[in-house]
């Protein structure tokens, strides 16, 4: 059996009882380092197997293996296991049949939301900037789609050192669709060490506060700022 688990952007409290209670009764928990740091304090007999961050199929290889040896196994992923996470790549590796749970967790654009005020109360899509895996251009499509719909957009992997531009061309793109009377929120480091929010207007956001630990939300041409915090009005007649 493997599960999948989501843990939440890293605090405690954004885990679910489902997440704790897989971990403390698996046999192998299986994780990138800085995940397996985020919930050492319910590891104890458990065997643990780490390793960095570009090796995930790896070590979901390794999570299925340990599993066919009839182990009970969590996979761990950051914030919701099927955003971004490992959920997907377990159900490719798995022969057909194998049990595979997928435990859901709090995802970092909703952790990092609610922080912000209150900006995903209408419409919203996940755009992840990074192009390790999708084309560029095909990314840049989105945004652009995404910009011309008026959606809240999410942008998940805004920047790396090998990308430091891509969340300049992505604003730069909605902009050209929305103008630049538009919110952007950065939550960055949700539930961690370092919280932090900000709220600026789309032309205004200072990039360098930007990391991988950051997401990006940019409001739609509803959102507004209402004492500091950033709403997107559901449509009610007050
Ligand atoms: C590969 S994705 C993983 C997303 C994850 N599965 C989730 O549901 O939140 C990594 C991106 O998620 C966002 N992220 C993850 N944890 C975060 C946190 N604690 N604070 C802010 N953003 C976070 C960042 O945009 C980061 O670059």
């Amino acid at each position: 059996m493997i599960k999948v688990v989501g843990i939440g952007p890293g605090a405690r409290e954004h885990m679910t009882y489902a997440a704790v209670e897989a971990i403390k009764s698996c046999d192998v928990v299986v994780g990138y380092k800085t995940y397996i740091d985020l919930i050492k304090e319910f590891i104890d007999e458990q065997e643990v197997i780490v390793n960095g961050m570009r090796g995930e199929v790896e070590r979901c290889k390794e999570a299925v293996a340990q599993s066919l040896k009839g182990k009970t196994v969590c996979v761990i992923s950051s914030g919701d296991a099927g955003v971004y996470g490992m959920a997907g790549l377990i159900y490719e590796l798995v022969p057909e049949g194998h049990a595979v749970e997928v435990i859901p967790g709090v995802t970092a654009s909703t952790a990092g939301a609610a922080i912000l005020g209150a900006p995903l109360m209408h419409d919203f899509c996940h755009i992840s900037l990074s192009d390790l895996m999708t084309p560029l251009e095909t990314i840049y499509n989105r945004v652009k789609a995404a910009a011309a719909s008026d959606f809240v957009i999410c942008l998940y992997n805004p920047k790396s050192h090998g990308r430091p531009e891509y969340i300049n061309e992505a604003l730069s793109m909605i902009m050209s669709y929305q103008g630049t009377n538009l919110w952007v929120g950065l939550a960055k480091d949700v539930g961690r060490e370092g919280e932090r929010t900000i709220i600026s207007k789309i032309d205004e956001v200072d990039y360098d506060l930007i990391d991988m630990t950051t997401v990006v939300i940019v409001g739609n041409s509803n959102t507004r700022n209402i004492g500091g915090k950033m709403i997107t009005p559901r449509g009610y007649t007050l």
